[in-house]
């Protein structure tokens, strides 16, 4: 056992008395949920513990309609119609004469915000793909049945930290990119080196709700439990924005206001607008009016004054006068929470041991809005399954980058709604099962000082029988 020490077993026992007794249902529980089942003891109610031969698997992405890319209720008639228009936006493919690039991952942001809806995460089927051409090959962590990816580079060749975003393609020989010759960076040397972390995108169904939980809410939540807690080795902390703090490591231009960040996998990022403006420039290479500079300014590459994307204030409509980025970031607010799927005895029972054995610690299921001025917003409930804090994750998914006071081993607690209908998980996109997105919160041991927070809970996790952890599998399909 590769976690032993003494706090982690004194949590081990207490803990496995805790499965025993918050499960009081296991002696008289059915099997008959458990999917792929091939033991004949398929009557419901028995009066003894059956474990089931089969393993626990996750089914996979749930089918059916998709449970978000809708409007929130409740909105005006006029908030319905921004909506709507900045759905378009948002999907909109943009090229070189628009201001995208030089260098971007990809031409527009439903590309890789794609599944199951406009909004979501990535797609089974890689999107970049179709971005190489006669300049750009396709990097090697680039895969046709892979999660979008972005590139962050760890170091500089100096050794100082790098962490930035290092954009995938150019706009070199693409339409209306005349005159234009970059080169890609040296992807393969720098994969040899082991200099490359990946990220893939969040979903943001429900980001407007998640934008107006108030940091006083957080905070004591952060608070709750505190017993629970520090038994299972959980911490947790805030990603203040601070000034002073940087994403590069390199310059210092981000500075904010001292209240907590919550988007992003850091919980780097303090609102939507402020992640729309980062992403427009990062990931497509249009700079806009909360990012005013071009990321490379290689003067024969620039097709369009900066910034690219502006308010234009002679607009004959109001629609019309809103930047792109406003409209991005109205388009995120106001999309409504995935709905997960209709509870079953499984699911049910799946909910009741994912707060059992300690997964809801991090995984907070619900939060609740302040009094908010877009009325559709204020005072909802928030069922996001996290407490938006960043844990240390230990060795087994630190990325090696710090972004704010998250740092290199640190993760904000990934939102759980709408994993039902998600392919890839994990920052990097790692798995696309449950199952192994579970087992990869346990690594490091409290004696070097690098454990994992999640190491206690996965410890109860593995505990489990067969027949829970396949109603918890079930349970996270359901959102
Ligand atoms: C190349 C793929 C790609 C494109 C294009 C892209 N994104 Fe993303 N998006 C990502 C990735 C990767 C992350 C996670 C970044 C991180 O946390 O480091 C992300 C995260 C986000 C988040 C954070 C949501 C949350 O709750 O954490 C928002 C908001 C967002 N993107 C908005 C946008 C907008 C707006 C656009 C278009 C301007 C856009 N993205 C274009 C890949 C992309
Ligand atoms: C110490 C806090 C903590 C505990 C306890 C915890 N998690 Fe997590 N969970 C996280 C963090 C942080 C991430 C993001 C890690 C990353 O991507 O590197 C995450 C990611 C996930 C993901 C992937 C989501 C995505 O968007 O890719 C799933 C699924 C998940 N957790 C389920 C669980 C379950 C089930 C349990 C209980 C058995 C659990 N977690 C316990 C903090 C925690």
């Amino acid at each position: 056992m590769n976690n032993s020490s003494l706090p982690l077993f004194c949590a081990l026992a207490s803990a496995t008395m805790l499965v025993a007794t918050a499960t009081p249902v296991l002696s008289q529980q059915s099997t008959t949920q458990v999917p792929q089942q091939t033991t004949t003891s398929t009557t419901s109610t028995t009066t003894q513990t059956i474990q089931p031969r089969v393993r626990a698997t996750d089914l996979g992405v749930r089918g059916g309609a998709p449970g978000a890319g809708g409007p929130l209720t409740g909105l005006t008639d006029a908030e319905s119609a921004y909506f709507a228009a900045s759905t378009e936006a948002f999907t909109e493919v943009e090229d070189a004469a628009e201001g995208l690039g030089p260098r971007m991952n990809l031409d527009s942001c439903g590309g890789c915000h794609a599944f199951p809806a406009v909004g979501g995460s990535s797609p089974e089927t890689n999107p970049q793909m179709g971005m190489a051409t006669a300049n750009d090959k396709m990097p090697s962590f680039i895969s046709a049945h892979g999660p979008v990816r972005e590139v962050r580079f760890v170091r500089n060749p100096d050794g100082t930290p790098d962490g930035g975003v290092h954009d995938l393609f150019t706009v070199t020989g693409r339409e209306g990119a005349d005159g234009c010759t970059l080169a890609q960076p040296d992807f393969e040397t720098q994969v040899a080196n082991h200099n490359v972390i990946f990220r893939i995108p969040t979903p943001v169904f429900g980001a407007g709700l998640i934008e107006q939980i108030p940091d006083s809410a957080i905070i004591a939540n952060q608070a709750a439990n505190t017993g629970r807690k520090v038994q299972l080795g959980i911490k947790g902390r805030v990603n203040f924005h601070l000034p002073g703090s940087t994403i590069s490591g390199m310059t210092n231009n981000n500075g904010n206001d001292g209240t907590v960040a919550r988007f992003g996998w850091k919980a780097q990022n303090k609102s939507l607008l402020l992640f729309a403006g980062e992403a427009y420039n990062v990931e497509m290479g249009v700079s806009n009016e909360l990012f005013q500079s071009e990321r490379d300014e290689t003067a024969s590459c620039q097709f369009k004054a900066v910034p690219n994307d502006f308010s234009h204030l002679d607009a004959a409509e109001t629609f019309d006068a809103f930047s792109d980025t406003e409209k991005f970031a109205l388009f995120m607010r106001f999309a409504a929470p995935p709905v997960p799927s209709s509870d079953t005895p499984s699911t049910l029972r799946g909910k009741a041991t994912f707060t059992n054995v300690g997964c809801a610690l991090c995984h907070t299921p619900s939060f609740t809005t302040g009094n908010t001025a877009v009325a559709a917003l204020r005072n909802q409930p928030v069922n996001l399954y996290s407490d938006l804090l960043v844990h240390d994750m230990g060795p087994g998914l630190a990325d090696g980058v710090s972004q704010g006071q998250a740092g290199p081993r640190d993760f904000r607690t990934a939102p759980l709604w709408g994993v039902g209908q998600r392919y890839y998980f994990l920052h990097d996109g790692r798995t696309n099962d449950l199952g192994q997105a579970i087992q990869a919160h346990q690594s490091g041991n409290v004696r070097f000082g690098n454990a994992s927070e999640a190491n206690g809970v996965i410890l109860l996790y593995n505990l489990l029988p067969e027949s829970q952890k396949q109603d918890l599998l079930n349970f996270l399909r359901s959102l």
